[in-house]
């Protein structure tokens, strides 16, 4: 074994109680935002003569629009539908204002905005502090912030991705803060994700996650995700290998971003995105995926929509995760606390040769002594029964695949610092009561 932590229960309290006193309060984002986002799967095809049905469209935000209102994923909480690069024109307007490319965007983004609006969802766009955004279109440079924020809020914009190409370390120290001060400035509530991070190595003492959390409300700390199992891999491996520095600055309102969920694109096995849900779900990611809704697989769409996964990841005390295991045979556990006292733990193979029977205990996982848990597997959705702390007990994990538990304490020990909840396992148990 590798790394020790205190149990669930002692962890979710020391963190409780070390959460930042300053932390951005426009109210928002008091769960890791859900939704689509275009980058990872649509990128900047612009071709739209070529290729109309995937390029960079109003066409393709209102259809994927229509695809989160009716195929159950608003309901789950996917609201927001993210613009990413290569939407504007070339050029700024006459007035200096950032413009949406007029043949690709002919309504403007008002008028999806109102389309987005009308499904009851929310809309995310796209900026980038500096010269150019990273596809070359126009940036916001310092000068230009206040009139972007503006811009964007008079069209209803409802989150801001602020990427950083084309920008010195200097602009950027200026220039996010400032940003920050713009959007609460236009008195319209919108996101903001900041990639600030990400472009500063993503660690101290170059990133400052005090100040981070003060104005963003998620952050990419590190490279973008490509659709490869090799990338999520190297994605898992920085955010755990830096756990202590980042587990931390998590919580209601703001994020660590690992970025999208590339499920049901090309890159990833069926085991390997199951994967991928559960480390963003314990690493209390936001959940925006990047995939076409109109011709997703109903099995990556299951993945997606796992209705007890989503309320683990949204769990309100909104505590990030951790990895507390790391065994010679390249099995993995990971521990997220969860509210009410429940936990959700992650078993995770890297192994490439066959299912694996992998051994433990709760008290080897520092569980408390003398607990009884209900142990629900989210992915098969059975109640495995009830889990002494002592008890040992055996998981089969496929390779490059992962077993997820839902764990509610039946029965704890007293403990000074929680009220003690005793229901009866069984038929009746409903794990969605937070
Ligand atoms: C602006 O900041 C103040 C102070 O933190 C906050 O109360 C308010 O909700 C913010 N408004 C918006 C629109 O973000
Ligand atoms: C990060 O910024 C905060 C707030 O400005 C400051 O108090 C703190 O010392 C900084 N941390 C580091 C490691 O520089
Ligand atoms: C669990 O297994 C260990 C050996 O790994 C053994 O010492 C212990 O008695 C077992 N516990 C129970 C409750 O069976």
């Amino acid at each position: 074994m590798g790394t020790v932590l205190p149990s669930g229960l002692a962890l979710a309290l020391a963190l409780a109680l070390a959460l930042p006193s300053l932390a951005l309060e426009n109210g928002l984002a008091r769960t890791p935002p859900m939704g689509w986002m275009s980058w990872e799967r649509f990128r900047c095809d612009v071709d739209c003569q070529a290729d109309p049905r995937n390029c960079i469209s109003e066409q393709l935000f209102m259809e994927m629009a229509d695809r989160l209102a009716e195929d159950g994923w608003r309901e789950l909480g996917y609201e927001y539908v993210n613009i990413d690069d290569c939407w504007s024109a070339k050029q700024r307007d006459a007035a200096g204002q950032l413009a949406p490319d007029p043949k690709r965007f002919p309504s403007g983004i008002k008028a999806l905005a109102d389309y987005v609006h009308a499904r009851g969802l929310k809309l995310g766009i796209y900026a980038d502090l500096g010269v150019f955004t990273c596809g070359g279109y126009p940036g916001t440079m310092l000068e230009h912030v206040k009139q972007d924020a503006q811009t964007f809020a008079a069209w209803g914009v409802d989150m801001l991705k602020l990427d950083g190409c084309y920008s010195s370390a200097e602009e950027q120290a200026k220039g996010y803060p400032e940003m920050a001060r713009a959007l609460n400035a236009t008195g319209r509530p919108i996101v903001y994700s900041c990639s600030w991070p990400a472009y500063q190595g993503g660690l101290p003492p170059k990133v400052n996650y005090t100040i981070l959390a003060e104005i963003c409300n998620l952050w990419r700390n590190y490279d973008d995700i490509q659709d490869s199992w090799d990338s999520v891999l190297s994605i898992v491996d920085w955010f755990f290998t830096n756990q202590d520095v980042l587990q931390p600055a998590a919580g209601p309102g703001h994020w660590n971003d690992p970025d999208m969920l590339i499920i049901g694109n090309f890159g990833l096995s069926y085991e390997q995105s199951r994967s991928q849900m559960a480390l963003w779900t314990v690493m209390a990611a936001p959940l925006l995926m990047s995939t076409d809704l109109r011709t997703i697989s109903p099995s990556a769409k299951e993945i997606l929509q796992n209705r007890l996964m989503i309320q683990i990841n949204q769990d309100p005390l909104g505590i990030q995760g951790r990895r507390i295991v790391k065994e010679k045979s390249h099995i993995e556990v990971f521990l997220r606390p969860l509210s009410q006292a429940a936990s959700a733990l992650v078993f995770f193979s890297r192994r490439t040769d066959m299912p694996f029977r992998y051994t433990t205990s709760l008290a080897k996982l520092h569980f408390p002594e003398d607990a009884v848990y209900e142990v629900q597997d989210v992915y098969v959705g059975k109640i495995v029964g009830a889990l002494k702390t002592a008890d040992n007990f055996t998981v089969v994990i496929n390779p490059s695949g992962v077993v997820v538990w839902y764990l509610r304490p039946v029965a704890l020990p007293l403990q000074p610092w929680h009220v003690v909840r005793q229901q009866a396992p069984g038929k009746g148990f409903h794990p969605a009561l937070l």
